[in-house]
């Protein structure tokens, strides 16, 4: 089994890619500080704990696994923190990717799936928006993946790193045999919020904004299965052996829902009614970001299995039924 480098390995994405990679037929080594990712979500290969700024112990890793390719998905992923504290994002996203970049470079691991982010985009001037879109991040998480983006033609031109960028937009579900899921502390992410609302864990869910310039006033976003998104790196690592550096790929379904919709999907899907309140916009959120998704869909033969918004807030939903937000953790059944 070919050995593969998850950084993010114990994260939310990362945890469905390395089971998407073991089913795959390679092995995953996660990677992972477990700052933000949990141990029990590591289950289909190896958890070396470390941080993606510690050159010592990405070299520690790199030196016992061996591995073939690196997917890198470690990465502060909070929009709000990182309009607070934008050096922490930097130092830790972009910082971390060029310490990864120079610890492939010296290990002589030459190929590279990256988590990027539609947050690359900024408020788009089109949509569905294209790979070759404008580049124009309206806050500092999305503007540290697209620093962290612009470092890989100058390493693919000297070092000879081949590289694929994932720019996902919406990622939500769980894996669809209950295996892993979301589970973020503090979550800001609407769908786990709204099933949080939908089982009384919350007392509701605050809509943020109801006068965007969409149907229903409520911002629209192209959700996708996170299911899905692992299966796009395993396409992307076969291609990248194959062609050598691939470039960017957006990930959507190329459907907007809005945040309404997604309150009348989940009580749909769950037959309970969902609080909700009607509060301000959030400062910075474009009201329209749908992906087109051609480039994935010709080039990495890329076919989503769960595009409909109902089979991911299904697999949520049982996922929360199961452990609940903030409990996986205790569950002994995880450990
Ligand atoms: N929303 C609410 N109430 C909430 C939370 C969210 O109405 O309590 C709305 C937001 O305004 C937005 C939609 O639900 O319109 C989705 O919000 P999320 O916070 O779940 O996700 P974002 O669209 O803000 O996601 C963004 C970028 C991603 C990026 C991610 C980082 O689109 O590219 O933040 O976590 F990766």
């Amino acid at each position: 089994m070919k050995p593969i480098l998850v950084t993010g390995g114990a994260g939310y994405i990362g945890s469905h890619v390395c089971k998407a990679l073991a089913l795959a037929g390679y092995l995953p080594v996660a990677f992972d500080s477990l700052e933000m990712g949990h141990a029990w979500a590591v289950r289909w290969g190896p958890l070396e704990r470390g941080n993606i700024l510690d050159r010592a112990r990405l070299d520690a890793a790199f030196a016992a696994h061996r591995p073939h390719a690196v997917v890198h998905c470690a990465a502060y992923a909070y929009v709000a923190e990182s309009v607070a504290d934008p050096g922490r994002y930097i130092r830790n996203n972009v910082a971390g990717t060029l310490t990864l970049l120079e610890a492939m470079r010296d290990n002589g691991v030459p190929d590279l799936v990256f988590s990027s982010s539609c947050a690359t985009y900024g408020e788009p001037q089109t949509v569905p928006i294209p790979e070759s879109a404008p580049q124009n991040p309206v806050n500092p998480y999305g503007r540290s993946k697209l620093m962290s983006e612009q470092m890989f033609p100058a390493f693919a031109a000297v070092h000879g790193l081949r590289w694929a960028s994932l720019r996902y937009f919406n990622a939500a579900g769980a894996d669809p045999q209950g295996e892993i899921g979301e589970e973020h502390d503090p979550e800001t992410h609407l769908l786990p919020l709204v099933l949080d609302a939908a089982s009384g864990r919350r007392p509701a869910i605050t809509v943020f904004g109801t006068d965007h310039a969409t149907p229903d006033g409520t911002c629209v976003r192209d959700y996708v299965h996170v299911a899905d998104l692992a299966s796009a790196h395993v396409a992307a690592l076969g291609a990248l052996a194959a062609q050598g550096t691939l470039g960017a790929f957006n990930l959507g379904n190329e459907t907007g829902h809005s945040v309404r919709q997604v309150i009348d999907t989940v009580s749909a899907v769950t037959g309970r009614d969902v609080p909700v309140v009607l509060g301000e916009r959030r400062q910075g959120d474009p009201p329209v970001l749908i992906a087109d998704s051609t480039r994935a869909r010709n080039e990495l033969a890329w076919r989503p299995r769960f595009p409909e918004l109902a089979d991911m807030v299904r697999t949520a939903w049982a996922w929360h039924r199961r452990y609940g937000s903030g409990t996986a953790g205790n569950c002994e059944e995880l450990k």
